[in-house]
């Protein structure tokens, strides 16, 4: 598989994780939490993502990951579970899984340079929203989640792991 089908294949898998993870935030706090409106913004945004990755993906024929049913448990699961912790804990699990998303997209925007620009100006489009995601989660208070360091770093490295394996399956 080419770099850049493989690139995009990791980040069809995160996209759809990003909307699996805040379905099921949502699914815990309807639409009454007190961050009901600004999760369900984001939701929005990650669906655009996926979407474009999704018709991406097919128009250049590129198999998604065979992982995305494991993803896609996984993701609502780490939604729910932080929810029902507590809003600044659903606030944590975006800031934890952007940031280690900034580093990803950046990464990969460093590794394209010049090569494949209609990837590459996807990547930046959505990189620059995750970024507004974490702040916005930062702003919301995340930091003041318990055991945040914990959580923040746990969830840093299941997202890299998530990564990892979606490239190779
Ligand atoms: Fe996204
Ligand atoms: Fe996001």
């Amino acid at each position: 598989m080419s770099k850049t089908a493989e690139m995009l294949r990791v980040d069809q898998a995160g996209e759809f994780g990003a909307t699996r993870i805040y379905a099921g935030q949502l699914a815990v706090m309807g639409n009454r939490g007190p961050h009901s409106a600004e999760i369900a913004a984001m939701a929005e945004q990650e669906a655009g993502h996926r979407a474009k990755f999704d018709a991406l993906l097919a128009r250049r024929g590129v198999r998604p990951t065979a992982l995305q049913p494991v993803w896609s448990a996984a993701g609502f699961a780490l939604g729910a579970a932080t929810a029902l912790i507590g809003p600044e804990a659903a606030m944590a699990c975006t800031a934890a899984i952007e940031t280690e998303i900034d580093r990803h997209y950046t990464e990969q925007l460093e590794e394209l340079g010049d090569e494949d620009p209609e990837l590459a100006g996807m990547i930046r489009e959505f990189r620059d929203d995750e970024r507004e995601h974490r702040d916005a989660a930062l702003a919301a208070g995340a930091e003041k989640a318990p055991a945040y360091p914990l959580m923040f770093h746990a969830i840093r490295l299941g997202c890299r792991a998530a990564i990892a394996l979606s490239k190779r399956i």
